[in-house]
Order: structure tokens, then sequence, then C-alpha cells
């Protein structure tokens, strides 16, 4: 199951490396000997400094091997922290975002105080419609203001959720509406992409119909395309929020117990269904602001830009939660990186002295294929931090980004982190760290990570790669797989009894930094989102005029790794470039436009052993282009060599 790819040209970086600045030690929020501290202590310490507090805890942690408890006994609310207190502070009138829409000049500056008057009201006008304590919440939206008004609600209102990626099938959101049993969803007409108006209500539309516990929808108008409103179930927006009051008084936080439900967020395994990883509040919410104030540097005039999604855990943790606890001041994006043109995001960081900008490697090679022309146009001297999450970063893009975007100058800050985590587990310091290209560095404080051999023996530094596990519970982590006790235990904590398996290749070298080296299972890591084969598989057999199919991913030099499927057609009927591009919308129509296959390979057969299993590694190495391994096992060796002719003359788009 482990990569079997040597790594060169990370063996050769071991040599790069980039110290810190002793100008970027004498300011940094991290000082030297931090790593000494008692880990115990430090969290207890951030934990009462860092939050306020209802009810103070009263225990640090329990772990129960698989469950950990963190902060037990204290009451909280996730809004109060992020947003109420500041005000109660005299930060009112500090940035709490910069927001860009993508039509350009469609600009909002929004304080501490307007966020806190935008969510009261939003809170009030959701608790009219019955939303409150314990109501199931889906939210399924683009990257608005309103989101996070949403969000900040719901938490005010003590109302879990589930924020769905706008760029989900209806099939998609209605799965994750089912397994939640929301009962409300939050939604809006259009959503803004590249210049086009994405039709979410539409989508929304579908996938209520299929989700019978959902009765009542808010629509929030973004983008005024037509939308059918269903007298009774759709609410708009600015009906039901416009009027209500904003005063914090008339909707107080809801006093929440430490380790009460916050949200779920859906995340693709090694199995068809989707988990819902359960993400709790006290815990949650001291790991992401912690580790976002070292990681990062926050300070009082920091302007930060995260540049992912909110519908993925880094939105959720680093541009929402995080951040608004520790009172930064952020940049919001709606659209993409060339709209209207490629150096928008240049731009933005010229137009707001972004101090700290953090992104996928995906992201950063697109801008690498661009070209820095287009960042040379503008000026981003005012950085001082830049870091990367969601896949490995490659040398060539780490190098590159440290010289075009952060002029050579900025730590460039690797995060190693997953959705169950919550917060960034592996990463470097930025006053701290010795930096070397490809490396996510070092654990954070009192985080206990090792690399296993397939016995469960630990792989000494320098020794080789192996499985990545963490041995001791962290705040951020999740709670476990909501309503499927089973699947958590046996995902996470079954290969390796008593620690958690992350499902990452990787290997330590002598200095005690870790290297990644992508997945070790059927999840495939697609321009930083994570998708499962088996996920794929299943939609392409959905299709009537699909036999059998089977998903790999082969690597990508802008995406880190592509889908490639090998499909079967009923009847033996052969494929044509029609039935492919039918295909790829039928994967899009199912789980969503990131799932679709880069290449699909039409086969009569598939390479199975005697028992009738898949050989997905066979597939990796024709996918790949590679010499094929070893095909002892195989039912009808002849398969893959015909299989191996028709991907090697296979179109990629
Ligand atoms: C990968 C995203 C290498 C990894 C926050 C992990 C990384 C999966 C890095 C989680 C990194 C994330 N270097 N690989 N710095 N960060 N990954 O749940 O394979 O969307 O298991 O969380 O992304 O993806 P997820």
């Amino acid at each position: 199951m482990m990569p079997e790819t040597t790594n060169i040209s990370n063996l050769m970086n071991e040599q790069r490396s980039y110290p810190p600045s002793a100008e970027f030690t004498a300011q940094a929020n991290a000082q030297p000997g931090f790593y000494d501290q008692d880990p115990d202590e430090f969290w207890e310490r951030e934990g009462r400094e860092r939050l306020s507090w209802f009810t103070p805890f009263s225990t640090l942690k329990e772990w129960n091997p698989p469950y950990a408890k963190w902060y037990l006994g204290g009451k909280i609310n996730a809004c109060y922290n992020a947003v109420d207190r500041h005000v109660e502070n005299g930060l009112g009138d500090k940035v709490a975002y910069y927001w860009e829409g993508e039509p350009v000049d469609d600009r909002k500056t929004i304080t501490y105080a307007d966020l806190q008057r935008e969510v009261v009201k939003t809170a009030n006008g959701f608790a009219s419609l019955g939303i409150g304590k314990g109501t199931h919440v889906g939210v399924y939206m683009g990257m608005v203001p309103e989101l996070v008004y949403t969000m900040l609600a719901l938490t005010r209102l003590g109302a879990p959720f589930t924020v769905v990626f706008g760029g989900f099938s209806a099939d998609s959101l209605s799965g994750r509406l089912n397994d939640m049993q929301c009962t409300h969803l939050i939604t809006q007409d259009g959503s803004y992409r590249r210049g086009k108006v994405f039709d979410l209500k539409a989508t929304a539309d579908t996938a209520m119909d299929a989700a019978p516990s959902t009765t009542t929808s808010i629509v929030l108008k973004r983008c005024s395309n037509d939308v059918v409103m269903h007298e009774g179930r759709d609410h708009w927006w600015h009906d039901v929020v416009d009027g209500q009051s904003d005063d914090p008084a008339s909707r107080p936080c809801e006093p929440m117990d430490s380790e009460d439900l916050m949200f779920l967020m859906y995340s693709s395994g090694t199995t068809g269904k989707p988990k819902g990883v359960v993400h709790s509040t006290a815990g949650y919410l001291a790991g992401t602001s912690t580790t976002h104030h070292y990681i990062f540097d926050i300070k009082p005039d920091t302007v930060y830009w995260c540049a992912a999604d909110i519908g993925w855990i880094t939105g959720h943790s680093y541009i929402v939660f995080g951040p608004l606890v520790n009172a930064t001041t952020s940049v919001m994006y709606e659209g993409t990186p060339d709209f209207p043109d490629k150096d928008r995001w240049w731009e933005i960081i010229e137009r707001y002295k972004v101090t700290v900008l953090y992104c996928a490697p995906t992201a950063i090679r697109t801008h690498m294929k661009w070209g820095p022309e287009y960042a040379q146009k503008h000026d981003l001297s005012t950085l001082k931090v830049i870091g990367s999450v969601g896949e490995p970063i490659n040398p060539e893009a780490w190098v590159w980004y440290r010289d075009h975007i952060g002029g050579g100058r900025t730590p460039v800050v690797d995060t190693w982190w997953q959705t169950e985590n919550g917060m960034v587990l592996i990463t470097p310091l930025p006053g701290l760290s010795t930096l070397k290209p490809g490396s996510a560095s070092k654990p954070f404080i009192g985080i206990e990570p090792a690399v296993l051999d397939d016995h469960g023996e630990e792989i000494a530094p320098g020794a080789g790669a192996g499985y990545l596990v963490v041995k001791k519970p962290w705040p951020a982590m999740l709670r476990g797989l909501y309503n499927d006790d089973a699947r958590y235990k046996d995902t996470y904590w079954s290969r390796f009894p008593g620690v958690y398996m992350a499902g990452d290749g990787a290997r330590v070298d002598a200095d005690g930094d870790y290297w990644l080296m992508g997945r070790i299972d059927d999840v495939m890591n697609v321009s930083g989102h994570r998708l499962s084969t088996i996920e794929i598989e299943s939609a392409l057999v959905d299709h009537p005029d699909v036999a059998e199919a089977a998903v790999t991913a082969r690597a990508d030099a802008l995406t880190g790794q592509a889908v490639v499927a090998f499909v079967t057609l009923k009847g033996g009927r052969d494929g044509s470039p029609e039935k492919l591009a039918e295909l790829r919308d039928h994967v899009g129509k199912v789980i969503g436009a990131i799932a679709k296959p880069a290449n699909i390979v039409f086969t009569p057969e598939l390479p199975k052993t005697r028992s009738g299993k898949i050989m997905r590694r066979l597939l990796r190495d024709v996918a790949e282009h590679r010499p094929l391994g070893d095909t002892t096992t195989l039912a009808d060796p002849t398969v893959v060599s015909e299989i191996a002719d028709r991907a090697a003359v296979g179109k990629d788009e």
C-alpha cells in the first residue's frame, strides 16, 4: 500500500535549507524555547487566555481511546468568542473582513461592530423560522459575507450545521442533508464563478426534493438569476433577516458545553459514502485560534488572507473561526484567481496591503504556469509570511512561491493537517524553523506523530518511509464520525491499535523534519480536494451504459493528482469521444465538477485477481504510463497489456 515512488528531488532538497532571519525571530509570537513548554500547561493556558468562558473548564482533557474530550465542564459560545467580546473590548471599529466580490468594484469593508449587527439580525431571522439550539442546518452558499454571518448566527443559536461546498452536485448535497437530518437549508439564488452565474438554487431544489427532512430554506439574493420559490418552503433572506433587531441583547449567545457538536464536515473516505466528521466546540476553537496565532505570526495590524473556500475545512478553521477568535483583519474573496485577469490575487494583496497569504499548492502551480509577470505588476512587499495547505508542495513550487510572491524574503509555512484534525498538526513556525522546500517541518507543540512500518514498529528518523500516525489526542481532533462509531474505529484506529492513522505516507529525516508522501489509501487529492476512488466508481456505474469501473489517480504537474477511470461498457460496446464526454458529465452531476475524470480508458475487461478484486496498483501503473508491475495474480494477464495499449492512446484533456 505504500507509495513506491522514491522522491529523489526531496532527497536533494533535504540539503537545501532556509534558517529563520534574526529580525523575524526577534518579533515572532513563538520565541525560542516554545517547544520546551509542557504541552498540557500550554493548552491549559491557551484555553483560559485565548478564549472567553461563561463557565471556566475544570479538566483539560480526558482520553478514552479512541475518544477524546477537551476543556471539560466549560460553557462557551463560538460566536461570542469570534465577535461579541471584541466589540465589548473596544475593537468594534477594527476591520474583520475586507470582502471582494468577483465582479470588480463589488467590495465591502466589514468591521467587528458591523459583523455583530449582521450576525444578530441573521440569528433573529433564523430563529423566526424555528432554528434554535440543537436544530440541524445545511448550508450551501458561495463565498459571500452572508455565509460567515450564517455560520456565526448558527453557533450563536447553538444550531449544529454542515457547510456543503458550492461546487457539489444535488446528490452530494441531499446525501449530506439526509445523513445529518437537516430541517433547514441556507442557500442563495446563484454564485459567481469566472464571470458566470452558477445556479445554486436549482441544485438546492433538486437536493431538497430528495431530502424529506429539509422542509425550510432561506435563499439569499446574490446574482438575481431566475429562481423558483416554493410557497411555504422557501423564504428570501431579505424578508427573513432585514427587518430584525441588530441589538445583541435581543439574541444573547447560547451557552454551549465545551463538547457540544458545533458542525459536521463531510469528507471523502475509502467507501462510496462521505463521512460526517464531528467537530465539537471548545477544543476546536482553542486548537484553530492557537495554531493560527503562532503559525502565521498574527499581530494586531496583520492583514491576513486565506484564499481557500469556506466549503472546506481550511475555510472553517482559517477563514472563519481561528482568525475571528484572534480578532484578526482578514481578506475574503468570492471568485477565481483569473477573473477578470490573472493578476486578480496580486491586485488584492496590493490593495489591502496583505501581510499573510495562505493557499493551496495547486494555486501556486497555476500561478507558476501563468508566469511571474502577473505578480510583478503589483507591490507584494507587505507580505511577511506565506503558507501552503492541502497537498504536498513540490520543491519547485515552494521555491517559486518564496522567490516570486515572498520576494525571496518571507518564511514559507507548509502546513500538514486534515478535515479530521480540525487544526494544523505539522508545520514550521516562522521565527524558529529552518525551512526545507517540500517538508512540513515539525509537529506543533503537544502533537506526537510517528511513522510506522507494516508491523506497527516506529521507523527511526532517517530510516525510511511508512504510515503516518498520531499517538496523542489534540484539542481540535474529530470526536468521531456522525452516527457511525464502527466506521470511526475501523478507519482510523484499527490498523494500528491505540494510535490515529492519518492515511498518509511520510518519512522523517535525520533532523526530525517530516516529509509527506501522499495518501496510502483509496483517497485521491486533486487540486487539494479530497476525492474517493470508490465514490467516483459508484458514480460511473450509476450510468446505465456502464458495466464496471475502476478509478485511480496519476501524477499531474498542475493539480497534484488527476483522476483516471477505466470503464467497461455494457454489452461489450466500444467507447467513443461522445461517451467519454457523457460519462464525465455524469460524474459531474452525481458528485460535482471537481470529481470529473481527466481521462477515461474504455476497456472490455478490468484486471482482477482470481478472487475477483480489481488490481488497482496495476491500473495506477497503467495510468502513470509506467512499466507494469507483477501480474502473476491476474486472472487474465492479457487484459493488462490491452488496457495499457488503450491508455497509451487515451486522450487527456
Ligand atoms: C493532504 C485539508 C502534504 C494529505 C486541510 C491529507 C497534505 C489530506 C498537506 C487532507 C501538506 C494536506 N503536505 N499533504 N502540507 N496538507 N495534505 O481533509 O494527504 O481536505 O491527508 O484537509 O490532504 O485533506 P483535507
